[in-house]
């Protein structure tokens, strides 16, 4: 039964990256997303280029850089290339407003960055990401290391402010901490519902300590989602 579950959403996930190739025009310069979703658009957008399409990526981490690398896609930088044509990348949860949590996969800000220096910030999910309310899929906060402690009484202050006790937790991976791909550390933080996420979007950003959080808001123009019904959209008004 779960196994089931999980090929209909990678499949899922597949037909939502193959709606996004077709947005993607020669010449242009695009954001490369993070995560099995967005691994899906790369490999899609691989066999293109093999076929003589000419883009560029950006990837908003090193192991979209690798596997783009791999696969023959020519990479540049915001350096070179300040804005963007196109960002295509997945999410960890979406509602009705295009708001996202994003981050799962520990690459929050270089894709917080990459995204909003793109024209067209297209998302790619499959339908098990839609919420009513955002905050089931607990927010990531990328925080400088030195004086988390300090920061992870800030953030908990700020919570209390919109009414909420969430758990928190330092991300780890392999009994380590995690660092993320700027050497910063990830608190994942439990909050079941977010009632106001623009306004803690802005406190949260607001701490000293904090780089960034998961929560993208007014950053996507268009949700493509693949449901068991087909392809499903919504776009920002
Ligand atoms: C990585 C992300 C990913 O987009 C998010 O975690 C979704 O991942 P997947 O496509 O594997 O479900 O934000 O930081």
């Amino acid at each position: 039964m779960s196994a089931k579950k999980v090929v209909d959403a990678d499949a899922q996930k597949k037909a939502a990256a193959l709606a996004a190739l077709e947005l993607v025009k020669p010449g242009m310069n695009l954001g490369l997303g993070t995560g099995s979703t967005a691994n899906h658009f790369i490999r899609a957008l691989a066999e293109k280029v093999k076929a003589g399409l000419e883009v560029k990526g950006v990837p908003t981490s090193k192991a979209t850089a690798d596997l783009a690398k791999d696969l023959g896609i020519p990479l540049t930088t915001l350096g070179d290339h300040p804005f963007l044509d196109l960002c295509v990348d997945g999410a960890d949860e979406f509602d009705s407003e295009l708001r996202l949590i994003k981050g799962g996969g520990g690459a929050l800000l270089i894709e917080k960055i990459v995204a909003s220096s793109a024209k067209q910030v297209v998302i790619i999910t499959d339908e098990s990401k839609r919420v009513k309310k955002l905050g089931a899929f607990p927010l990531p906060i990328e925080v400088v290391n030195m004086g988390v402690k300090a920061t992870a009484w800030k953030l908990e202050r700020a919570f209390r402010m919109f009414d909420m006790k969430p758990k928190m937790t330092m991300r780890a991976k392999d009994s380590q901490i995690f660092r993320t791909d700027l050497g910063n550390v990830i608190i994942d933080v439990a909050c079941e519902e977010i009632k106001d996420p623009d306004r803690l979007d802005f406190a949260l950003n607001n701490i000293p300590g904090v780089v960034n959080n998961g929560l993208f808001i007014g950053i996507a123009t268009k949700i493509i989602i693949a449901t068991s019904k087909g392809i499903e959209e919504i776009n920002r008004k």
